[in-house]
């Protein structure tokens, strides 16, 4: 079983003015899988409040895997990338590279996600974009490769 978190960056959903599709999403491709999801968090796009909630949700829940969705763009308020790379002590540069590849058979918009993956401790952060159509294109390639990495974290 792996102990699930997601975190969704958004200021509009942090301000209960849109609804979490994407973390819908989320819950429903990993609930063919082993993953429990035991965190739930919603928070601003602000980078100081995401560091926070990702170390948080890695050092005290003590998470195996944390998906972020939103805040991966071009736009003056996306800081998921940021705050994931400052609380990660290694990065997993093939999980967004296969993202953004695979994502350009479906849009050429994909080259704007900016995500990052990497490892913190035992927790296994990734960064997916913000949309529920991208958060689920993007979880149907990476989520056949990471029974076996969640194994060999912990
Ligand atoms: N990836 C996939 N698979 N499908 C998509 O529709 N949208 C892109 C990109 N990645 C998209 C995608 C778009 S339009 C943007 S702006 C970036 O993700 C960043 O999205 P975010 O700022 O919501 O994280």
């Amino acid at each position: 079983m792996w102990r699930t978190g997601i975190l969704t960056a958004s200021d509009k959903g942090a301000r209960g003015e849109r609804e979490d599709k994407s973390a819908a999403v989320i819950r429903e491709m990993l609930a063919g899988m082993d993953g429990v999801v035991l965190s739930y968090r919603i928070v601003p796009d602000d980078p100081e409040v995401i560091k926070e909630n990702l170390v948080e949700m890695s050092d005290i829940d003590k998470l195996d895997l944390i998906l972020t969705t939103g805040g991966t763009g071009l736009g003056p308020r996306d800081n998921t990338p940021e705050a994931t790379r400052a609380v990660i002590l290694r990065e997993v540069p093939g999980i967004p590279e296969v993202m953004r590849a695979a994502s350009m058979k479906k849009t050429a918009r994909a080259m704007l996600t900016r995500a990052v993956a990497g490892v913190r401790h035992r927790t296994l952060i990734i960064n997916l974009p913000g949309s529920p159509k991208a958060v689920r294109e993007c979880l149907e390639v990476i989520l056949p490769a990471l029974p076996h990495g969640l194994e060999i974290l912990t």
